[in-house]
């Protein structure tokens, strides 16, 4: 696709900022009734020519205006019919200006080019127009957190194009419409993945016809209105979904037993209504994170049972609902739970926790039972459990137990943390950024509204949203410094608000398009925070401190940034971006060249004096051709570090000194530009101290180039072949075992969606200087998307000895064959042997040798020498074990890379190794889960192929 897209947008981008033609009267006479309207609009919107001058916030076709963003500018006024003569724009974003109020025009109907209406955070009131339902291009309608009332349009109905449809935080009336005889409805939006109508004031029950099989919806979001009837069971045909919140409404009846059947909801909220029947059995909603059905009229039951089998829980709430019985002490080995609150039910019996439990439990809550006795076991608990109001509490001497007090509501106090440097004192209302310089920030509100969490005080969550967040304004050239993230919370209906600054990088300011182009990055959910932050909105404080820049109207301005962000807006996808900002890239060095004479105002967007900037903030980043050229001597011979079937590898030296190694991709082995973009985007997604990083890349020129650390201590087969003269000893071995398979694991278990690696080798596993093993080489791996949890057919990939058998045979591949391919790594492990040697194959080898009778199980002789025999090889067993059970025939048998880890762990811990502080390090990296770009429930939407794009009618859907 993109071979095609490249040179129509060359032809595009070119021809647009470089015609002199003066704006089109009728245009320019729209701009002329905004105008005076509007209080505080840019200082430089000034003459008569909005399209050949440079008016913030405004980009052309030609004559044309097609684009108007001017989100955070303190507007003031109300929105005037002149719009409507505004017959080619596509995109209209004037979020967060408050000061816009008044009810929208009926002419905005006639708008008929418009893909994006952003209008979040403003002051509009009055009812939406019907004339809304004629804007038959619309992709992306945000009307949420204004004082809208009335109806909701049933002619929204007739956008079969929509994508995105939010229209929460209003003061909307009436019920959902739906379609009847020749009337639109809401059902008829097929194509519409989001619903967003929560805290509103609809009313009348949620019409059954609402949902249908043919439907792609993956958020429904109806929280906090004043809905009644019961849940329509045609919801339970909507298998895309995702996330469901119904809470806060006056539902009854009970829960349709269908639900059952959404296979991929993760957030599920159906609390504080009037749900009656049975408590649902949700058994088979195994990827659910978050559940809340609390304070609802459901009948009297036992603990159910279904409830521990789901193993993705981080959150269970059932605060009056009638549990009653003891509470099962397997619940609390669930992985990946967080917080249980149980408030206010009929348990009665001992409270057990077990040994077993999640290692990030926090909280469990039981205020409010019959709780007689808590078993407490050795170790101690970091977890805080609150039994006040229970028999427990109220014998003698329990008063002074922690878990019969309420603990203080313990508020994370998280910021994003200063950058190695020390925060200097700031005048006036300057602020330190996290790379400590001062400056005003570009400040407001995150707001999410279903994250899979509930432990705020895991602080690397909020780390990996500042850094995916980071990247994402590396990717649009925005003169980002750095962001900070502070004061975590949740409000009164669950939402998580998080505050947000975003520091400038050239001086101490903004200027306006900096602004508009930031608050559209978040406006239009062109920035993906991590997945289990699930779907946001953004409120923007009023920016009072833009740096003025001086643009002498002589000067012709392209309206880049323009381009970049209103293309990235529809939401394109990366490789569109990759070839916009190398179209960027391409016209800023021929405007440099042509432009000599003249200072450029616009130095501050140069990609290449950023560069140190940007590489501080350990993101990935862009790189141009002939910085790698520079950095690597010309691609020299002797720089040459390797190579394979991709091409050459070659060591780089970057200006701050610091060593990369670069991936050439040969010509003719090229991969096609989306596997390129996968890659690229598959490595910035993850992000694990046992996995190998990204620097940045190259797309240029017809090159692809991948710019990773430098790993010193080259690949784990050259260690094991003694060529590289590092000695493994069985200690060693360990280290690198428990390594590869944390890092296995992340991949499997905590990106997400999950990433299978496909090619598990010693030459895949790298060596840093402590002899951590890194996992190297996502070029054949596969991301399972959205439906394929389980398993996906494909062509089969990996190389021979590694590879496994029954993945081979049914060309199913799961996250079990690199499982297989981890076994045959520590039978490597073990014997230093390649794992096809001279017709003999490693598995066979030691299935055959191996007798559990004998000492070291008769394996002495196919053991590496080099592994120290003779010294104690204590946990060698084990090991062994292990590795035969991960290439055990059927996948079904083999262990999970979890499971893997755990095992190597008690290895170690066996083998008197230390792995106490192996393990407290696990546990932070393996919570740096999402660290980075574009992981969220929505990953997998692709924009493009309703996209408002830049130009819409020439992007080719895929
Ligand atoms: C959904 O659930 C119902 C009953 O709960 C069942 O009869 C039906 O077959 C399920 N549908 C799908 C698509 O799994
Ligand atoms: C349940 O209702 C009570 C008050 O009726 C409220 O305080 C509590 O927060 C609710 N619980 C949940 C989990 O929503
Ligand atoms: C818990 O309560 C149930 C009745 O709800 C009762 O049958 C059971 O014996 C009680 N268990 C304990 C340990 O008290
Ligand atoms: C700082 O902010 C306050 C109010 O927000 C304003 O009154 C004051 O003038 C500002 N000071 C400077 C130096 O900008």
């Amino acid at each position: 696709m993109g071979v095609q897209v490249l040179p129509i947008l060359l032809v595009f981008l070119l021809g647009d900022s470089i015609g002199d033609a003066a704006t089109n009267p009728y245009d320019f006479g729209a701009i002329k009734g905004l105008m005076s309207d509007w209080q505080n609009t840019p200082p430089n919107w000034v003459g008569t020519d909005p399209c050949g001058g440079d008016w913030d916030g405004i980009v052309c076709t030609n004559s044309r205006i097609t684009s108007i963003t001017l989100s955070s500018m303190g507007l003031t006024g109300s929105l005037p019919g002149d719009i409507g003569q505004l017959s080619e724009l596509q995109i209209l974003d004037l979020s967060y200006n408050r000061g816009l109020t008044g009810s929208l025009p009926t002419q905005i109907g006639n708008l008929m080019k418009l893909t994006n209406l952003i209008l979040v955070g403003c002051g509009f009131s009055g009812r939406i127009p019907d004339s809304i339902g004629s804007l038959q291009n619309l992709v992306f309608l945000s009307l949420n957190s204004n004082g809208f009332s009335g109806q909701i349009p049933p002619t929204i109905g007739n956008l079969s194009r929509l994508y995105w449809l939010d229209l929460a935080d209003n003061q909307l009336t009436g019920s959902i419409p739906v379609s009847k005889g020749s009337e639109f409805g809401l059902d008829m939006l097929l194509h519409t993945k989001h619903f967003h109508f929560g805290q509103n004031q609809l009313s009348g029950t949620i019409p059954s016809q609402l949902f249908s099989s043919g439907m792609h919806l993956i958020h429904v979001i109806f929280d906090n209105n004043r809905l009644t009837g019961s849940i329509p069971p045609t919801l339970g045909l909507v298998q895309s979904l995702e996330v469901v919140r119904f809470d806060r409404n006056s539902l009854d009846g009970a829960v349709p037993a269908n639900l059952n059947n959404l296979t991929s909801v993760q957030e599920l909220l159906i609390s504080n209504n009037r749900l009656t029947g049975p408590l649902p059995n949700l058994a088979g909603m195994n990827a659910l994170n978050y559940l809340d059905m609390s304070n609802n009229t459901f009948d009297a039951t036992d603990f159910p049972t279904w409830i521990p089998t789901l193993q993705s829980l981080t959150t269970l709430i059932l605060e009056r609902t009638q549990v009653r019985g003891g509470p099962p002490v397997i619940l609390f080995s669930i992985f990946s739970l967080q917080r249980v609150v149980l408030r206010h039910n009929q348990l009665n019996g001992t409270l057990d926790i077990g040994t077993n439990r999640g290692n990030q439990l926090q909280l469990i809550d039981l205020q409010t039972n019959f709780i007689d006795n808590f078993k407490q076991r050795a170790g101690g608990y970091s977890i805080e459990v609150i039994l006040v109001d229970n028999p427990i509490c109220l014998e003698t001497g329990a008063a002074g137990q922690s878990y019969c007090t309420i603990p203080q509501t313990n508020t994370s106090s998280y910021s994003t943390p200063p950058n190695s440097c020390i925060p200097p004192v700031c005048n006036s209302n300057q602020t330190s950024s996290p790379n400590c310089i001062c400056s005003y920030p570009y400040t407001g509100t995150l707001v999410f509204r279903a994250p899979s969490f509930s432990g705020l005080g895991n602080l690397t969550y909020f780390d990996s949203l500042a850094s995916s967040m980071m990247i994402s304004f590396q990717f649009y050239q925005l003169p980002v410094d750095s962001i900070s993230l502070s004061d975590p919370r949740k409000d009164s209906y669950d939402y998580l608000l998080l505050n947000l600054a975003v520091f400038p990088s050239e001086g101490v300011s903004f200027n306006r398009m900096s602004i508009y182009s930031i608050g559209f990055v978040l406006s239009n959910q062109t920035y993906k925070p991590p997945h289990l932050f699930g779907p946001f909105y953004f409120i923007a404080d009023q920016y009072t401190n833009f740096a003025e820049v001086q643009v002498p109207t002589t000067l012709k301005k392209s309206s880049n940034i323009g381009v970049i962000v209103g293309a990235a807006a529809g939401g394109f996808a990366l490789l569109l971006l990759l070839a916009l900002v190398g179209v960027y890239a391409f016209r800023q060095k021929k405007r440099a060249e042509k432009a000599a004479e003249q200072s450029n105002p616009f130095v501050n967007w140069d990609p290449k004096k950023s560069t140190s900037e940007i590489l501080q903030l350990r993101g990935a980043r862009w790189f141009s051709l002939e910085e790698l050229k520079k950095h690597t001597n010309n691609f020299s011979e002797a720089n040459e570090i390797g190579s394979g079937g991709y091409g050459k590898v070659y060591r780089g030296t970057l200006p701050t000194g610091t060593l990369v190694a670069i991936k050439r991709a040969q010509q003719g082995s090229m991969q096609g530009g989306i596997e390129f973009k996968n890659e690229i985007e598959l490595l910035l997604r993850v992000h694990h101290k046992n996995l190998v990083s990204l620097v940045g890349f190259c797309f240029e020129q017809g090159e692809q180039l991948l710019v990773y650390e430098f790993l010193p201590n080259g690949t784990l087969k050259e260690s094991l072949s003694g060529k590289s003269g590092i000695r493994l000893d069985w200690a060693r071995r360990l280290k690198v075992a428990i390594g590869a398979a944390r890092g296995l694991a992340y991949l499997h278990e905590l990106a997400n969606p999950p990433i299978i690696h496909r090619d598990i080798k010693s030459t895949n596993i790298l060596l840093d200087d402590h002899l951590n093993a890194r996992v190297a080489d996502f070029g054949l791996s596969k991301l399972l998307r959205e439906g394929e949890r389980g398993h996906v057919t494909t062509q089969v990939k990996g190389t021979m000895g590694y590879l496994d058998p029954e993945y081979y045979m049914t060309q199913q591949l799961t996250e079990k064959s690199d499982v297989y391919s981890f076994g045959v790594l520590m039978l490597e492990l073990l014997t230093a042997r390649t794992p096809i040697e001279q017709g003999r194959y490693i598995v066979r080898e030691v299935r055959v040798l191996m007798n559990k009778d004998k000492d070291l199980y008769n394996l002495q002789g196919i053991l590496d020498p080099a592994i120290g025999l003779g010294t104690s090889l204590k946990g060698l067993e084990r090991f062994v074990e292990l590795a035969m059970r991960c290439v055990e025939e059927s996948g079904a048998d083999r262990p999970t890379m979890g499971e893997v880890v755990k095992e190597i762990e008690n290895i170690m811990v066996f083998a008197g190794l230390n792995s106490k502080a192996e393990s407290a390090t696990t546990s932070a990296s393996y919570e740096e889960a999402s660290k980075g770009y574009a992981t969220h429930p929505y990953h997998n939407e692709d924009f493009s192929k309703y996209s408002g794009g830049f130009p819409p009618s020439r992007i080719e859907p895929q």
